[in-house]
C-alpha cells in the first residue's frame, strides 16, 4: 500500500476513536465545546498515527495505542490554541477553522487549552493500560510537554523574537517545542506494544529527528504556501520576527537540514530489529513529511 492510503487508513481509525470519545463524554457544557471544536477541526493526526506505528513496530496492533494516540493529539491541541492566543502567536485560522479564541473568545479558549491537558492525562489513567504503563505515560507526558519540554520550547519561541539566534539555538528550541510530542508518540506506542528499551530508545530518536524535519518544512511553508493549503495564516514568521531554520539557513539551507534530519530518523530505525513492514511504513513517513502541502 502506497503511504497516503496507510496513513489515511489510520487516520479514519482515530478519527472513529476520537468521536466515539467525544460522544461519551460530552458533559453539555460550553467549554466541552470549545474543546471539541479544535480537536474536530481537522488536523493531519501524524501524532496518534506515529503512536500507533511505534506500537506496531515492536508487533503489537496500533489500536491498543488508541488511548495514549487521543491523549497525545489532546495535548497538541491544546499547545495549538494556546500558541494561537493574541498574547503568543496571535492567529486567526487553524486547521481551516478560526481559531478557538476567536470562535469563543480568549477567555473560553484558555480554559479549553487546559481541560484538554486534564483530558489528555484522564484518557490515560482510565485506559486499559497496566498500572505500570500508565504511570510511565504521565510521567512521560509531564516530562515531555512540561516546563522542561514542549511549554520551555513555546517560551523560547516568544523571548527569541526579533532577536538574532544561532542554528543551535534554534535546533534546541525545536526539539522542545516540536520534537518533545514526536517522540512521546514514539514512547507511548512502543510502550503500550511492550517494547524493549533499545527499541525504544531508537524510536524515540527517530521521533525527536522526525521533529525537526517536521518544524523546519513548518518554517519552510510558512513562507512558501498560503492560508488556503495550510489552514492556517502562512507569512506570519518573518513579520513577528520568529527565530526559524529558515532565518538562519534560507530556504535552501532549511530544507537540506529537513533532509538531513530526515535521513538521521531513518536511521536510528536500522538500529534494531522491528517490525520490517512497519520499518518501512515509518521511512516512507518520514519521507513524505519533506513532501507535505500542509
Ligand atoms: C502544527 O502541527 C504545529 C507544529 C508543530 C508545526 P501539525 O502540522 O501537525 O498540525 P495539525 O495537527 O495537522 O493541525
Ligand atoms: C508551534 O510552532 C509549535 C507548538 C508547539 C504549538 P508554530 O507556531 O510554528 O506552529 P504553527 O505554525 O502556528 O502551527
Ligand atoms: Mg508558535
Ligand atoms: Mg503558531
Ligand atoms: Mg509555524
Amino acid at each position: 500500500m502506497e503511504i497516503d492510503a496507510i496513513l489515511a487508513q489510520k487516520k479514519a481509525i482515530f478519527e472513529d476513536f476520537l468521536s466515539k470519545y467525544l460522544k461519551e463524554n460530552n458533559n453539555g457544557s460550553g467549554i466541552f465545546d470549545a474543546c471539541a471544536y479544535s480537536l474536530t477541526a481537522g488536523g493531519k493526526r501524524i501524532r496518534p498515527i506515529l503512536t500507533m506505528l511505534g506500537c506496531e513496530m515492536v508487533g503489537s496492533k496500533g489500536e491498543n495505542s488508541l488511548h495514549a494516540g487521543l491523549a497525545i493529539e489532546m495535548l497538541h491541541t491544546f499547545s495549538l490554541i494556546h500558541d494561537d492566543l493574541p498574547a503568543i502567536d496571535n492567529d486567526d485560522l487553524r486547521r481551516g477553522l478560526p481559531t478557538c479564541h476567536k470562535r469563543f473568545g480568549d477567555a473560553s479558549a484558555i480554559l479549553a487549552g487546559d481541560g484538554l491537558i486534564f483530558l489528555a492525562i484522564s484518557v490515560i489513567s482510565s485506559s486499559p493500560y497496566p498500572l505500570d504503563v500508565k504511570n510511565d505515560i504521565i510521567e512521560e507526558i509531564a516530562r515531555t510537554c512540561g516546563i522542561n519540554g514542549l511549554i520551555l520550547g513555546e517560551y523560547q519561541d516568544i523571548i527569541t523574537e526579533g532577536k538574532e539566534i544561532s542554528l543551535e539555538d534554534v535546533k534546541g528550541m525545536h526539539r522542545l517545542k516540536t520534537s518533545r510530542l514526536f517522540e512521546l508518540c514514539m514512547y507511548a506506542g512502543a510502550k503500550i506494544g511492550g517494547g524493549n528499551k533499545s527499541q525504544i530508545d531508537a524510536l524515540v530518536s527517530y521521533g525527536t529527528h522526525l521533529g525537526l524535519a517536521f518544524q523546519a518544512i513548518d518554517d519552510i511553508l510558512d513562507i512558501t504556501s498560503n492560508e488556503v493549503n495550510l489552514g492556517k495564516a502562512s507569512k506570519k514568521d518573518d513579520t513577528k520576527g520568529k527565530a526559524t531554520v529558515v532565518k538562519v539557513l534560507g530556504l535552501n539551507g532549511a530544507l537540506q537540514w529537513a533532509k538531513s534530519a530526515t535521513s538521521r530518523a531513518i536511521s536510528a530505525l536500522s538500529e534494531i530489529p522491528g517490525d520490517k513492514e512497519t520499518t518501512h511504513i515509518l521511512k516512507d513517513l518520514a519521507l513524505s513529511m519533506l513532501e507535505r502541502v500542509r
